[in-house]
């Protein structure tokens, strides 16, 4: 999760000819950074380089990324109305040049290194395209699908539509398994959860071709992780609000579980990473199913020798 942020040299040199859109644009440089980032790190996988608001341009609605501000996005609903207005999206014409980047991607991989797809789950998208871009508060999402829960489910529907033939073309083209962020439900409450989201992220990862690992991302999902779970997913990922072991016993042990370092940490010493790695290590106890993961992305003022470093303590510590 932006593990090629601005935190690798790499990727800044790049960053500093191509805007964001235009790299993402550009599967040959896609390729590139997602590789370079695993070889750095030293990662056991690899995340496509993409971006999850790149389904909103085929939709009908613009998309910028400002400097300070993050993603902008133009064009969006305010009325019900609005939503007809959106286009269905094929993305094999739409997005084929992601399709394009996960091929390139995965030729220049080593083989033994998954590569995984991703998109947004329909809570996350629907957010951005409501509040037209981060948000603290998260007041119009909210409100539009309590006051209006047919366009709600209209919108969520079409956004289905848009995301399952995107990640089943991601596998296609060569993707091992794919990650379904839903980074934003951490504001929603249980209820509203299921009765708001839950059934929409249900139908993407039903939709999903079957036999593909997911991983079924969440933030501040703590207090319904069970509700969360039930959504599907072959692996929950769960943040630092939770205690590994007992988020684990809540999901039911038949699933995986990914996780759950603060990525604060990362800013502190290699001694506090390696103490902090090691309590996480313990609350796996070894069990099969358990992806070592941070709870959400790596901040951008992360040293990168930490990263590298966490990457071999957990290799050291988890050998068998
Ligand atoms: O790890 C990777 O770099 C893999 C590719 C990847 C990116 N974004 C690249 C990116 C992935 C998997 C994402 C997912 C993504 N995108 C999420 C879900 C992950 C999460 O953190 O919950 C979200 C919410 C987005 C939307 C998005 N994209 C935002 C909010 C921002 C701005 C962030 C900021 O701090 O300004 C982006 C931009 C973005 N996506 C960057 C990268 C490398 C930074 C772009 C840059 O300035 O170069």
């Amino acid at each position: 999760m932006r593990q090629a942020g601005r935190y690798i040299k790499e990727y800044r040199e790049i960053r500093a000819k191509v805007s964001f859109l235009d790299l993402c644009k550009d599967p040959n440089l896609c390729a590139e950074v997602a590789v370079t980032a695993q070889e750095k790190l030293g990662a056991d996988a690899a995340i496509l380089f993409s971006d999850l608001l790149l389904i909103l341009e085929p939709l009908g609605l613009g998309l910028q990324y400002t400097e300070n501000k993050g993603p902008v996005i133009t064009g969006g609903i305010t009325f019900p109305k609005d939503v007809d207005r959106l286009f269905e999206v094929d993305p094999e014409e739409s997005l084929d040049y992601v399709f394009k980047a996960v091929k390139k991607t995965r030729k220049h991989l080593a083989p033994e290194i998954p590569l995984i797809g991703f998109a947004g789950a329909p809570f996350t998208l629907a957010a951005y395209i409501l509040e037209g871009g981060s948000s603290r508060t998260f007041l119009k999402v909210r409100q539009f699908m309590h006051t209006e829960p047919s366009a709600w489910h209209g919108l969520m529907e079409k956004i289905c539509r848009a995301v399952i033939p995107y990640l089943n073309g991601q596998i296609r083209a060569g993707a091992d398994a794919v990650q379904l962020f839903d980074s934003w439900v951490g504001c929603l409450s249980p209820e509203e959860y299921r009765t708001y989201a839950l059934p929409y992220s249900r139908e993407v990862i039903e939709g999903i071709k079957k036999g593909t690992s997911v991983i079924h991302f969440g933030t501040g999902t703590g207090p319904f992780i069970e509700d969360f779970a039930e959504a599907g997913g072959t692996v929950i990922s769960v943040d630092h609000h939770v205690r590994l072991d007992q988020a684990w016993d809540r999901i039911g042990s038949g699933k995986g579980i990914q996780g759950n370092l603060d990525p604060e940490i990362l800013l502190e010493s290699v001694s506090a990473i390696r103490r902090a790695a090691k309590k996480i290590l313990k609350q796996a106890e070894g069990r099969p199913g358990h992806i070592f993961n941070l709870g959400h992305g790596v901040l951008p003022k992360t040293p990168i020798d930490h990263v590298i470093a966490l990457v071999e303590m957990v290799h050291e510590m988890s050998s068998r």
